[in-house]
């Protein structure tokens, strides 16, 4: 399974924000400062449901807004699943998964 697509909103730097990744190698290039590690982050966010750095999920939220959402599609064979983490200042912690089958395994199903 590889993630496809990042989706950040309203995320440390990255008021929005989508990268396309490639199954293969993708490389981070840029000035300190741009974001590279809190793309990382994003990433662990999805997986663990929490950052690497920062325990306090809100301080992950973009300053002076009061919510954040990473989006992420992961990709295996036959199958697409979207997995979302939100962080809002009044509201729990919320992970959101949603698993769709693709077009060919539902050929196969058939
Ligand atoms: N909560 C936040 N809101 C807005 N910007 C933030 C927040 N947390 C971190 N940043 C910004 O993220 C940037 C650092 O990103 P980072 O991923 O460490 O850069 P790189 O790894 O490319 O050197 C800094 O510009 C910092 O101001
Ligand atoms: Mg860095």
């Amino acid at each position: 399974m590889h993630l496809k697509q990042l989706t950040l909103t309203q995320y440390k730097n990255f008021s929005s924000k989508t990268f396309d990744f490639d199954p293969n190698i993708n490389c981070f290039v840029g000035d300190n400062g741009v974001g590279k590690s809190n793309i990382l982050d994003a990433i662990y966010h999805l997986s663990f449901c929490k950052s690497y750095f920062n325990p306090i999920s809100l301080q992950n939220i973009q300053i002076g807004n009061d919510f954040f959402v990473i989006k992420g599609l992961y990709e295996k064979t036959y199958v697409k699943k979207k997995l979302s983490v939100h962080s809002k200042k009044d509201r729990k912690r919320l992970l959101k998964e949603m698993v769709k089958p693709t077009r060919k395994y539902l050929n196969i199903l058939v």
